[in-house]
């Protein structure tokens, strides 16, 4: 008897928003479906309905013959489906170790002793993680790990779970190319032994590696289902934009100019060692280099968001070197940082507040505000940015993730700094969004500023930067001409190469 699971005639509506309009979607038993579409499609919100935590929807959901009731989580779960969210900082508990959220199901629900057997859980979390070949002490509070970690141990939990029907919702977003490799290992040998898979991502090269079939959504709506052997990357695209996508990778023609700034030894007493470069004006200089080499550590340390053990940074020749992100702020530097939802925006704040936060004082007069011009500012950037929201007033949290990443870019846009900072900003971005979003970043070179864009991706940092520096092990590896370079050289030095070795 067949198992595939179907969803029929799916509809979803928000405030303001019809999320799903009469969507169908359905996986085969044992195989690797993808589900793909812009940012804001309606993906995560089909998602959360099949995982039981979006409620007031209207459509049927079967799995073989029978119809389900989904209500809620633990309906899901009965069911044999188990979703790992895009939200990795909700679905964790941070003051948790590794073990007791890796464990989460089995301490709330499947412990029958009054006593808990921590001895078992460590124990049983431990060869998990062995499994996933990672190498994190499992003792370890969730807090302390970066977002790649966050985002295994998340993968750790559900695959384990022993799921029928797994959901994984942008699981590679954080995660380094060794870690997706062997998360897609682990899919497949899932899959062989017949657990259905829904795989979400942005990055098409990846769907076309391990899906079978794919359904592409646009604006909440179903454009269709195909084989993905009967389709080409730009097919994928054209479908779910609605519009062919010349350029990928846009760059702007920019005049640049002198050295505007100087960054001069700069360590941070742990991963980062006596880092030295320079941006001109003008100029979009890469941090490359694989998840891991310190460029999270290094973009935060001269924000100054940790703390500074050696060196300086000069803006003009100046010493601007900040002991706090405030400080950092006044002398004229914006970051968009990696972790968007923990460092990046107010989720429980709306749009407004986030987008305007950072100019705020240029529309103050004495002590008042100039509202209206607030408003007006922050309406202006949605379009500019292009966040798909119904008004400037919903909260972020209700956003889909690549807008709250839109968001947290957005709010630096009209802002006067002259060093702007991007750390992975185009994670979890749809690809349209994406070329966007090098657009905006070119304008901002165009007006002069210095641009430091850290990325792993190597096709963007030779799409669109002008120099690179590639970082290993926490220190800059070799300087490149961007044009001059290639992505096996890039690799070649952010794996250690060593330029006389070459
Ligand atoms: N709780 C909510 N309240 C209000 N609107 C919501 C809520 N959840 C989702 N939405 C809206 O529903 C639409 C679909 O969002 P969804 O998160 O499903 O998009 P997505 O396809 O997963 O996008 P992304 O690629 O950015 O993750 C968006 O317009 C979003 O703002
Ligand atoms: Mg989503």
């Amino acid at each position: 008897m067949s198992s595939k699971l179907v969803m029929k005639n799916i509809s979803m509506e928000f405030p303001g928003v019809k999320a799903l309009k009469n969507v169908d979607f359905s996986v085969n038993d044992g195989e690797v479906h993808a589900l793909i579409g812009a940012n804001g499609a309606g993906k995560s919100t089909l998602m959360k309905i099949l995982g039981g935590v979006n409620k007031g929807f209207t459509g049927e959901i079967f799995i073989g013959d029978k119809k389900l009731e989904i209500c809620n989580p633990h309906d899901a779960k009965k069911e044999g489906i188990v979703v790992v969210y895009q939200e990795v900082d909700t679905a964790l508990i941070s003051n948790l170790s590794v073990a007791e959220n890796i464990m989460l199901d089995y301490i709330v629900n499947d412990q029958k002793n009054v006593f808990m057997d921590w001895k078992k859980i460590r124990k049983e979390a431990k060869e998990i993680i062995v499994k996933l070949g990672l190498d994190i002490d499992v003792t370890r509070l969730i807090s302390s790990l970066t977002l790649s970690e966050k985002q295994m141990v998340l993968i750790g939990r559900a695959v384990f779970q022993k799921a029928k029907y797994l959901v994984l919702d942008e699981p590679t977003a954080p995660l380094s190319i060794e870690e997706t490799n062997r998360l897609f290992k682990i899919i497949n040998t899932l899959k062989e032994s017949g657990v259905s898979i829904a795989f979400i991502s942005h990055r098409l090269n990846e769907i076309f590696a391990i899906c079978d079939r794919i359904t592409i959504l646009r604006d909440g709506e179903l454009v269709g289902e195909y084989d993905l052997k009967d389709l080409t990357m730009s097919d994928v695209v054209e479908k779910m934009l609605g519009r062919k996508l010349e350029n990928t990778l846009p760059k702007l023609d920019v005049e640049i100019g002198d050295v505007q700034v100087e960054v001069e030894n700069f360590s941070d007493g742990k991963l980062v060692h006596d880092v030295n470069f320079n941006v001109r004006k003008g100029e979009i200089v890469g941090l490359s280099g694989l998840v891991g080499a310190g460029k999270t550590e290094l973009c935060r340390l001269l924000f100054g968001a940790d703390k500074l053990h050696s060196g300086r940074i000069l803006l003009n020749g100046k010493d601007v070197t900040p002991s706090n992100s405030a400080q950092a702020v006044k002398n004229k530097m914006a970051l968009v940082p990696e972790e968007r939802r923990k460092d990046g925006i107010l989720v429980n704040e709306n749009i407004e507040t986030n987008l305007t936060l950072t100019t705020l004082e240029k529309y103050c007069k004495v002590s008042f505000m100039n509202t209206k011009e607030i408003k007006q500012k922050a309406k202006d950037l949605i379009d500019i940015v292009g966040i798909k929201t119904p008004s400037e007033m919903q909260k972020v949290a209700n956003l889909s993730g690549g807008n709250q990443q839109k968001v947290s870019i957005g709010k630096w846009i009209l802002s006067d700094a002259d060093i702007f900072i991007f750390d992975e900003p185009t994670k979890g971005v749809d690809v349209g969004s994406k070329s966007d979003i090098y657009l905006l970043i070119g304008e901002l070179a165009k007006r002069g500023k210095s641009i430091i864009y850290a990325s792993c991706e190597f096709s963007e940092i030779l799409g669109i930067t002008d120099r690179t520096y590639v970082m290993y092990d926490g220190m800059i590896s070799k300087e490149l001409e961007t044009k001059n370079t290639t992505e096996e050289e890039l690799l070649y030095y952010s794996t250690g190469g060593v330029e006389n070795e070459k």
